[in-house]
C-alpha cells in the first residue's frame, strides 16, 4: 500500500541517482533563491513536524523550507501529543496521514520512524533518530561539492564519537563514492551493520584509534559532540575523547586545504577548538545553510513537486 509513497528514511533506503538528482535540484533552489525567484510548488501541503528531542537548525530549516515553498507547517512535539499519553505511534500515523501531506519527525528509537513510516500514507521524513540523521548528510555533501567539486574518490575523516550523525556519513560514503576513515575511542565504534551495509554497497571505511591517523591526508575533517541527545546515561569521561578533539595541531594531519565540518551544535572546547571551527578550514555555518537548501529538494521529492 506505501510502496509508492516516497518516504526519507534514509541515505541507504533511496538509491544514488535519486540522492544526486536531489542535491542537483538543491543547488538549482539555492541559485533561484538568491537570484530573487519565488515559485511555490508545495502550495497547499502541510507538514507535520514531530520533535521527540530538541532542535534548532532541523526545526527551523523545515519550516522555513516548506514556507519558501509555498507549503505550511505544523509543529508538535512528542509531550504535547497523545503520543505522549500512550496512543500508539502506528495509530497518530494514521491519523496524521488524514491530515497532512508529509509527516517530519526527530524522535529517539529508529523503529519508532520505521513504525510510522510503515504506518503513513503520506511521506515520512527522517529528522534525525538515535541511529541515522540523513538530512545532515545531504546538506555536507552539497556543502563539500560547493567548495572543493564532486566528492566522488575524496576522504573523509571522522574523529569523535561513532554515533547517528557518522552512521548517516557511512551510508553517504558507499551513496557518493568516498573514502571513509574512522577514529574513534574503544568503546564508541559505530554500529557494525552500518559498516557493513557501506562495505557492501561499495563502500571503503578504514578504521583506526588514533586521531592522527585518520585525519592523515583527509580531504574533510568531521566531528560531533561527545554525548549525543539522549545518550546522557552512557556518556563517559572527556579525557576519553581528548586525543580526538580536533585542533589546530590535528588539522594539520589533513591535507592544507582540508574542509572541516560540524553538524551543529558545538561544543567549543570539547571537540573542537575555536581556532578551528572559526578558521579557514571551517565550512560549518555553510552545512547549517545548505541544511534549508537540501531539506527544500528532499521535500520536493517526497511531494514530487
Ligand atoms: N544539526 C542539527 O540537526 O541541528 P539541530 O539539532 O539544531 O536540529
Ligand atoms: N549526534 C548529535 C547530533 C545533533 C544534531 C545528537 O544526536 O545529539
Amino acid at each position: 500500500m506505501t510502496s509508492a509513497i516516497r518516504h526519507f528514511t534514509d541515505l541507504s533506503a533511496v538509491p544514488a541517482a535519486e540522492l544526486r538528482g536531489m542535491l542537483d535540484d538543491a543547488a538549482r533552489r539555492k541559485a533561484r533563491l538568491k537570484a530573487g525567484e519565488r515559485s511555490r510548488p508545495l502550495e497547499g501541503k502541510v507538514l507535520a513536524m514531530i520533535f521527540d528531542k530538541p532542535s534548532t537548525r532541523t526545526r527551523v530549516s523545515f519550516d522555513v523550507g516548506m514556507r519558501q515553498l509555498g507549503g505550511e507547517t505544523i509543529m508538535l512535539t512528542g509531550t504535547e501529543m497523545q503520543l505522549g499519553r500512550s496512543e500508539t505511534i502506528a495509530d497518530t500515523a494514521k491519523v496524521l496521514s488524514r491530515y497532512v501531506d508529509a509527516i517530519m519527525i526527530r524522535t529517539t528509537s529508529h523503529e519508532r520512524l520505521l513504525e510510522l513510516t510503515e504506518n503513513a500514507g503520506v511521506p515520512v521524513i527522517n529528522g534525525l533518530t538515535d541511529d541515522t540523521h540523513p538530512c545532515q548528510l545531504m546538506a555536507d555533501i552539497m556543502t563539500f561539492e560547493e567548495h572543493r567539486g564532486s566528492v566522488a574518490g575524496k576522504t573523509f575523516a571522522w574523529v569523535g564519537d561513532g554515533n547517528n550523525v557518522l552512521h548517516s556519513l557511512l551510508e553517504a560514503s558507499a551513496r557518493f563514492s568516498f573514502n571513509l576513515k574512522v577514529g574513534v575511542p574503544e568503546g564508541s565504534a559505530p554500529e557494525q551493520k552500518y559498516v557493513d551495509w557501506a562495505r557492501n554497497n561499495g563502500g571503503s571505511v578504514s578504521f583506526t584509534r588514533s586521531a592522527e591517523e585518520a585525519a592523515d591526508g583527509a580531504d574533510c575533517v568531521v566531528t560531533d559532540c561527545w554525548v549525543s541527545m539522549g545518550q546522557e546515561h552512557r556518556a563517559r569521561g572527556h579525557n576519553v575523547f581528548l586525543p580526538y578533539q580536533v585542533n589546530a595541531a590535528l588539522m594539520k594531519h589533513a591535507k592544507p586545504d582540508a574542509l572541516f565540518m560540524h553538524c551543529l551544535p558545538a561544543h567549543r572546547g570539547e571537540e573542537v577548538t575555536d581556532e578551528v571551527i572559526d578558521g579557514p578550514h571551517s565550512v560549518v555555518f555553510d552545512e547549517a545553510e545548505n541544511r534549508l537548501h537540501a531539506q527544500k529538494a528532499v521535500l520536493a521529492w517526497c511531494l514530487g513537486a
